[in-house]
């Protein structure tokens, strides 16, 4: 039988953090970087055995694998075989190796990588459609791995397009394709903090179940049947600061569309910056190395600067012209180890495109 051969790539939230298991919206990149997987099928084995270059060790997967069964990064795989039988597609067992060029802990979504590779990788024969992969790869990290987490990093790293930006609405799913104007000089700068995010930990699942509260709170099913000035009406505490983030971060991403649309970076910039803010004093979800790296890269002259991703350290994504971005690489690092901090590292990045087969 024939090697078959898959790559996703990471991913990159430019700016909507925690709307989408709140049914709003986001607005991430899909990155150039990803993790390829090569999967040999062997019908007469009943079990999986998956390397990888960037994880240790060697990890058997029973076909019959039930969520328990495998833990650490194997559980990523064993949590999608078991989301594909349950699903009804069967799997041959075999062999898959594993190569990534995605950071593990820094927020870009090495998880979300592995997890549509090898789901791409062992329905080759089958081309299920993208929402179904998306939904396959949130059921293993959700009820497999057990984290809560929404179907951001899946859809990015599925549908991801050259030099666009996605607009995902995670009610309807719709995934649209917004240009940057990359004509315009503008750069994109990822700068990992290299405190590795622990949103497994309690923390993401504290932040969804408020969510969950402040919606049931004002009678709604979601945070997105909400008006914008909803969190208005809650009592003043937690749950009001939380659906306070949520609810002006849709609007953000929805107004960071138009400026993309309108090549108005400046907007795109301030809207960035306000999002920080918001995940920093509402959301509770920054940590004060990450709110330095933000500080720095814009008295360094970045347009904008946030946080991607789940939160708790990970990376920054700084927008800024070719000469900030220049200086920002320059000088940005020595000046947070100066604080004590792990030196970051920093990367020019480019939307890249969603996983496909090689
Ligand atoms: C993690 C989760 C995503 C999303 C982000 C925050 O990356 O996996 O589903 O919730 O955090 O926007």
């Amino acid at each position: 039988m024939n090697d078959r051969r898959a790559y996703a790539p990471g991913r990159l939230n430019l700016i909507g953090e925690h709307t989408d298991y709140n049914l709003g919206y986001a607005l991430p990149i899909a990155l150039q970087f990803g993790t390829t997987v090569t999967f040999r099928a062997d019908p007469e084995s009943t079990v999986l055995t998956a390397v990888s270059d960037s994880e240790d060790g060697r990890v058997d997967i029973g076909l019959d694998t039930s969520p328990g069964a495998v833990e650490g990064w194997g559980a990523y795989l064993a949590g999608c075989v078991w989301a594909l039988r349950e699903a009804g597609h069967t799997t041959p067992g075999g062999r898959l190796e594993i190569t990534s060029t995605v950071p593990v802990g820094s927020g870009l979504s090495s998880s979300a990588a592995l997890e549509c590779a090898v789901l791409l990788a062992l329905t080759a024969d089958h081309d299920l459609p993208r929402h179904e992969l998306a939904r396959l790869a949130q059921r293993a990290e959700n009820d497999y791995v057990g984290a809560p987490t929404g179907l951001l990093d899946q859809l990015a790293s599925l549908f991801g397009e050259p030099d666009n930006a996605l607009l995902i609405d995670f009610r309807s799913l719709d995934v649209t394709p917004v240009p940057i104007p990359f004509d315009q000089s503008v750069r994109i700068l990822v700068i990992d903090s290299r405190a590795p995010h622990r949103h497994a930990a309690g923390e993401y699942a504290a932040r969804r179940a408020s969510c969950e509260a402040a919606a049931a709170h004002l009678g709604l099913p979601s945070l997105r049947e909400a008006t914008p000035d909803a969190w208005r009406e809650l009592p003043e505490g937690t749950e009001k600061r939380r659906a306070r983030h949520i609810l002006t971060e849709n609007a953000r991403v929805l107004a960071a569309v138009d400026a993309l649309r309108g090549a108005d970076l400046v907007q795109l910039g301030r809207l960035m910056n306000e999002s920080h803010t918001s995940m920093r004093d509402d959301f509770e979800i920054t940590t004060d190395h990450i709110d330095l790296i933000v500080e720095t890269a814009s008295e360094l002259g970045a347009l904008g600067a946030r946080m991607t991703g789940g939160g708790f350290g990970g990376s920054v994504v700084a927008l800024c012209s070719a000469d900030d971005a220049r200086r920002i690489t320059a000088d940005l690092p020595a000046m947070i180890e100066r604080a004590g901090h792990p030196t970051p590292t920093i990367r020019d990045v480019r939307p890249g495109a969603g996983a496909h087969l090689l």
